[in-house]
């Protein structure tokens, strides 16, 4: 049994972000519900505990206590938020109940750096959101840091190394909150920093198998970082008892599908299912030109078909997905309630419930960037792990007006000269998105001696961090040209390129 540190999670939507910076110290970590016993905490090797924040008042009838032995075990405890108010509440302090919420920026003083603090400046920008607050110290503890609004934002008992902190180390905006939380864990618990990446997929395979036992799982494979990772984990896991379904849906990129084929039924061996819808999907977006019609309808069509194909694969029990935590929880932004940002969770249209499949969502407590490593570590290539977002929808929200299979073919081989083109200069890992959109506008031209008329390809080429807003990327102009060039030379159909020049917003991303 590895050395742990235990989680409680007392239903903070930041939890998890909490585990996340644990695994970032390469410390293995757990998250426990608050009420395990602090008998079970032992038997799990547990080598220090930290008590989640949690959106109730230490007061509330329904406030969720953990087990008071925990505090007996002689194991270091660091309280976070409602974590610090519970230590409060238990330990023999106060706890003021508070309507408001102290929510937002604060400024930390370091009185006592003692081992919390270690390293870190005197002053640190801090960020709150609290409703109830500590007002006098249990017995054993000191202040070792004030706030503008409190004099125990941050608390130590050296004697027990029970800590406490009112504000959220875990959050991006708590400046060095990350070193904060390596110091309790390595310079207060001594817990070792030999938790990689391998090891948690050596953990998720367990899991999987442990989960599954001899059962069926299928996966919907769409090709994206999230499903090709979680497709190759559970075949690291189960090898044959995955099945994997990749719908062609008609809107894929070029070669796009052969690339699927090749990597996963090929290369990784997986029972991998191509399923060729592409007629039916076109054949239900005929005249169809109004974007959200087209999504609702590429929405419909893909449940039904992804339903159909698992009926004839035969009897399977669970049903895999590539949920990442993000899907869970948004993010934490400056200005919004951490805890207000929750996205809900949502599986593909009912399906499980409705064909009474069990989830398997090995990538749940991930971020993006620890499943991109993950996926390398599972030998999945650079151009998978690092592929940009592509819609569901596909190229159906990027073929303006109606989607033709004409229109489609001249967007696919206009997509695949900017994509070239993009890989060869390296910028296509530095973009958040570059793609092609297919302009129903037929404009005049010449070629050789003749008079053209023909269409227009748009270049939509931005960078994001998170996609809530982009800003168009100046890329450099003779990779336009060549691209401009390269366009209107080997993609018939095409007469003139355009280059987009809006960021977001007020433009999205997408066209449609
Ligand atoms: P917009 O166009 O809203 O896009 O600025 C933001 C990001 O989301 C992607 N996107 C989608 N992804 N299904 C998806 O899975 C969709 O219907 C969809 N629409 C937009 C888009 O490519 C960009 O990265």
């Amino acid at each position: 049994m590895p050395q742990t540190i235990a989680v409680l999670d007392f239903g903070s939507q930041l939890t998890q972000v909490i585990a996340r910076r644990i695994r970032e110290c390469q410390v293995y970590s757990k998250i426990f519900h608050f009420s395990t016993s602090a008998e079970k905490l032992r038997q799990e090797n547990v080598v220090g505990i930290i008590l989640s924040g949690g959106p109730q008042s230490v007061y509330s009838r329904k406030a969720p206590h953990p087990d008071p032995a925990i505090f007996e075990l002689g194991v270091p405890v660091l309280g976070i938020c409602y974590g610090v108010q519970l230590m409060g509440h238990f330990l023999g302090g106060e706890v003021e109940h508070s309507k408001e919420r102290e929510y937002g920026h604060g400024l930390l003083t370091i009185q006592k750096p003692g081992r919390l603090f270690a390293g870190l400046p005197k002053k640190v920008r801090v960020w709150n959101s609290h409703g109830d607050k500590l007002t006098k110290l249990p017995p054993g503890f000191r202040a070792i840091g004030t706030t503008e609004n409190s004099p125990f934002a941050a608390i130590e008992d050296t004697k027990r190394n029970f800590y406490g902190i009112q504000f959220h180390p875990e959050v991006f905006h708590t400046e060095r909150g990350v070193d904060m939380i390596r110091n309790f864990l390595v310079g207060v618990c001594a817990a070792k920093q030999d938790w990689t990446t391998r090891d948690f997929i050596t953990h998720a395979v367990e899991n999987i198998r442990a989960q599954v036992g001899k059962g069926r799982v299928i996966l919907g494979l769409s090709g994206g970082v999230d499903s090709s990772v979680a497709a190759a984990l559970l075949h690291k896991a189960i090898g044959k008892q995955l099945t994997c379904v990749f719908v062609d849906n008609g809107l894929l990129r070029k070669n796009e599908r052969e690339y699927v084929e090749k990597l996963y039924g090929r290369h990784f061996r997986i029972d991998l299912r191509v399923v060729d819808a592409s007629r039916l999907f076109l054949r239900r977006l005929k005249g169809v030109t109004e974007p959200e019609q087209k999504r609702k309808i590429i929405g419909r069509t893909f449940v039904e078909v992804f339903e159909r194909s698992l009926k004839s694969i035969g009897h399977a029990e669970f049903l895999a997905q590539g949920t990442l935590y993000p899907d869970v929880i948004e993010s934490v932004s400056i200005g919004n309630n951490p805890a207000s940002l929750i996205k809900t969770h949502h599986n593909v249209g009912g399906l499980p419930e409705r064909m009474k499949l069990k989830l398997v969502e090995p990538l749940r407590e991930l971020f993006k960037d620890e499943v991109r490593q993950v996926g390398s570590v599972l030998g999945l290539p650079r151009e998978v792990v690092w592929r940009q977002p592509f819609p569901g929808p596909g190229l159906g929200v990027r073929v303006m007006g109606e989607i033709t299979s004409a229109n489609l073919e001249i967007l696919r081989n206009a997509d695949a000269v900017l994509h070239d083109e993009m890989m060869r200069s390296g910028l296509y890992y530095k973009v958040w998105q570059s793609f092609c959109v297919f302009l129903p506008v037929k404009t005049v031209g010449v070629f050789g001696d003749e008079r053209t008329y023909d269409y227009v390809i748009a270049l939509r080429v931005v960078e994001s961090t998170d996609a809530m807003t982009a800003d168009w990327a100046k890329l450099p102009h003779d990779l336009l040209q060549r691209v401009s060039s390269r366009i209107t030379n080997e993609v018939r159909g095409v007469g003139r390129v355009v280059f987009d020049i809006s960021s977001k917003p007020p433009a999205t991303i997408e066209w449609e």
